[in-house]
């Protein structure tokens, strides 16, 4: 299949381009577009055949329900069996952004889109040019994160090309993405609201809505027996082809079991690379180094780190030890994502 790369500027969006895109996807096309999060691969969420297109596109297990993309709340009524109070403030206070919530279903959902499940998982996201082509479409879009199956979600359209070419009708270019995490998906099917996973809207921002939110045990640590809420945990996620040790604990001990570890893979013959801080990256004299941003501002950390991985990928590199951060505000979503890439091989120091 031919592919074509469209650039469009967020700020000053061509329409006659949304018009394009969103008629690819009418007519049950793929389309590739970028929301504040990471680039979604887009079908036409109400059909099956389209919304197929997806997992063949993707390699992605049949079992792993898609996130429908609406640009209105009235959009959501149709796709849903009741907006439950809580979940009305939710979408007050955080929609447009990167806050994903499952509801009971309506008979409308495809049952390709919820695999099975009686509940659907709806954003509405804020990048303008995901909202246009939603808009513009007609109809809430299908769009799970534009990456091959387990490999990191998409931040730049670069990114998007490497895993999508071919495979896809077209992909718009509308450059990196702001937050570069997937969105926070946030269970309010039930009577007790769970994070299901971490994202840019952190568990501090919800519990000011929402006294009683939990989270999902799993989020931060490996539990094979338990069976995950959420399909898409039990899969192997954001692998760099490398094998990646995580070290966590206090961050001069990590510096210390950091550079003992790259001194051993070295002399062993290795290619090591180092995901490191600003405050900790004059410390390493071996390998191949490459800072996340600053401790003190894990937007920053949040934003660079798929890009990281892949870049790895690049240097073909064979083990990456990477630096933990702490789990207040996205140093949850930061470190679920980071100990998926890393397999669970988390070394506490
Ligand atoms: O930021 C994002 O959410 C991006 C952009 C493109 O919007 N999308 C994204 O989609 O990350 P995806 O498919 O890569 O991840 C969706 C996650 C998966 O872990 C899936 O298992 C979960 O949401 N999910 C979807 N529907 C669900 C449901 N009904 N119940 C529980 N989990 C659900
Ligand atoms: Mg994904």
């Amino acid at each position: 299949m031919e592919t074509r790369i469209i650039k469009i500027d967020e700020n000053n969006i061509d329409k006659s381009l949304i018009e394009e895109a969103a008629k690819i996807i009418r007519e049950g096309g793929l389309v590739a577009f970028p929301t504040e999060t990471v680039y979604g691969l887009g079908a036409n969420g109400l059909y099956e055949k389209a919304v197929k297109k997806i997992f063949l596109a993707k390699g992605r297990p049949q079992d792993n329900p898609l996130i429908l993309h609406v640009h209105s709340v009235e959009q959501v009524k149709d796709l849903v069996e009741e907006i439950p109070p809580v979940a009305k403030l939710c979408m007050d206070k955080f929609w447009p952004g990167p806050l994903t919530i499952i509801f009971k279903k309506s008979p409308k959902v495809p049952e390709m889109i919820s695999a099975g499940l009686d509940t659907v998982a709806i954003r509405m996201p804020e990048n303008k040019i995901a909202l246009e082509l939603i808009k513009e479409a007609n109809t809430p879009i299908a769009a799970p994160s534009a990456n091959i199956s387990g490999k990191p979600s998409p931040t730049s359209a670069d990114h998007v090309i490497e895993d999508m070419m071919g495979k896809v009708d077209m992909i718009l270019d509308g450059g990196d993405t702001g937050i570069g995490l997937e969105s926070t998906v946030l269970d309010l099917s039930t009577d007790i609201p769970m994070i299901l996973r971490p994202g840019g809207v952190t568990k501090e921002d919800l519990s000011k809505f929402i006294p009683n939110i939990t989270i999902d045990s799993s989020i931060i640590k490996e539990d094979e027996k338990k069976v995950p809420k959420s399909p898409g945990q039990k899969y192997r996620h954001y692998a760099p082809k490398a094998e990646m040790l995580l070290f966590s604990g206090q961050v001069d001990s990590i510096v210390d079991a950091i550079i003992v570890n790259t001194e051993k893979y070295t002399k062993e013959g290795k290619r090591v690379g180092i995901i490191c801080t600003d405050e900790t990256k004059n410390f390493y004299k071996e390998g191949l180094i490459i800072s996340m941003g600053s401790r003190k501002n894990k937007e920053t950390i949040a934003r660079n780190l798929f890009n990281i991985l892949r870049t790895f990928d690049h240097l073909e590199v064979d083990i990456i030890l990477a630096e933990g951060v702490d789990l207040s505000n996205l140093g949850i979503a930061i470190m679920n994502r980071m100990m998926k890439a890393a397999s669970g091989k988390i070394i506490k120091v």
